[in-house]
């Protein structure tokens, strides 16, 4: 076993800091930013259906269903095609609206999950076209799915996703941008501009895994706290959502993801010295707009986290600690800002003595509902 992990005290880790490396896996062969080009063989054999598509319906559990809800701002952004984000558990118990027209897309690492294999069944029995996004290769729904395209992160052993996440997040970018080609909603310059930012979007994850000795600096302090509060907004209220989930998952310390701007119908209500608020506040997006939400918490006395990009001031000023990720657009932040958040529930919970790799409860993979 310690020879699997490579030298890396827990699988998550090495997970960890596989991205650079398993996200140009997941690309390699299908994005060609030079020639502008993509190409996946499950999308170019269908796309009549996705071109066609009334709506988009993605299905998950977990991490995955974070994955699906950054895919629906993305995609919704690229492609103009409705998106709508189901937990598999739920759709398939309530008497979904599945018609002909729709294109059901369910995200999955092990390709195994109960709850999403159930879904994909019904959407069939509705006469959907179902495409696949799994990891697994030859798993139970990359075989019951008509088509897809899978993420190539190689095996995934902590039971926290963490490469999963981004390998799926760098699929249905993909798709999108395919999609968006086709359609001719995203400008020539746009769409060749997202293709070399992709491409180039490896090293950026390398240079954001060098946050690790902040985000431990920053474990030390918080190790101990009883709550943790996420926020974000657009493209980053699901890494919000994730980065709340990674903490709980393996600290076994309550935390929540939570839109910024709505936590004032809420969680602002809990916020104290004691709660440290981890932002999200990359230079692109809505900036001004999180930064009047960090002075709010700071009103409070919240104590604040921000991710930001590398060189921001305004921040800064504000936050008790800041965790700074390289530049890059809106889009493709997703991938950037939610490596800190992994380095920082991998070392609270490596600090509170945790088993990182097989936290209590929980399993890999969820083969019953
Ligand atoms: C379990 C795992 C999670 C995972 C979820 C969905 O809860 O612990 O890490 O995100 O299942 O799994 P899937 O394999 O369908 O992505």
């Amino acid at each position: 076993e310690q020879i699997e992990k490579g030298g890396y005290d827990h699988f998550m880790l090495k997970e960890i800091y596989e991205q650079p490396s398993v996200i140009k896996d997941t690309y390699r062969g299908r994005l060609h930013a030079n020639e502008g080009l993509i190409q996946m063989a499950g999308v170019e054999d269908n796309l009549e259906k996705f071109l066609n598509a009334d709506r988009i319906l993605i299905v998950a559990c977990g991490t995955s269903w974070h994955a699906g809800l950054v895919a629906e701002y993305i995609f919704e952004e690229f492609t103009r095609i409705p998106v709508e984000v189901e937990y598999a558990s739920e759709f398939r118990y309530r008497n979904p609206i599945i018609n002909p027209g729709d294109v059901v897309i369910p995200i999955s690492q092990s390709g195994e999950t109960a709850d999403t294999l159930a879904a994909i069944k019904l959407a069939k029995e509705k006469g959907a076209f179902v495409f696949g996004v799994c990891n697994v290769v030859g798993s139970s729904i990359s075989r019951e799915t008509h088509a897809g395209a899978y993420t190539h992160a190689g095996p995934e052993i902590g039971v926290a996703s963490t490469k999963a996440f981004t390998t799926q997040i760098t699929v249905l970018t993909m798709i999108a941008l395919r999609l968006a080609k086709a359609k001719g909603t995203l400008s020539n310059s746009d769409f060749h501009r997202y293709l070399q930012e992709l491409e180039i979007i490896p090293e950026k994850v390398q240079e954001a895994l060098e946050t690790n000795d902040v985000t431990k600096t920053i474990a030390a302090k918080f190790k101990d706290s009883t709550n943790c509060l996420y926020l974000g907004r657009g493209y980053n209220f699901p890494v919000a959502l994730e980065g709340a989930l990674k903490l709980k998952e393996i600290s076994y310390i309550h935390a929540e993801g939570y839109p910024a701007a709505e936590m004032k119908h809420g969680p602002i209500a809990l916020i104290d010295e004691h709660m440290p608020v981890i932002v999200i506040a990359p230079k692109q997006g809505h900036y001004d707009k999180v930064v009047s939400n960090i002075q709010e918490i700071k009103s409070r006395s919240g104590k604040i986290i921000a991710v930001v990009t590398k060189g921001d001031t305004q921040v800064r000023e504000l936050a008790d600690y800041v965790i700074e990720i390289p530049d890059t657009s809106d889009a493709l932040s997703p991938l950037l800002t939610t490596i800190p958040l992994q380095l920082l529930s991998y070392h609270i919970a490596v600090m509170r003595g945790c088993n990182v790799d097989q936290p209590r409860n929980l399993a890999k993979s969820v083969t019953v509902e």
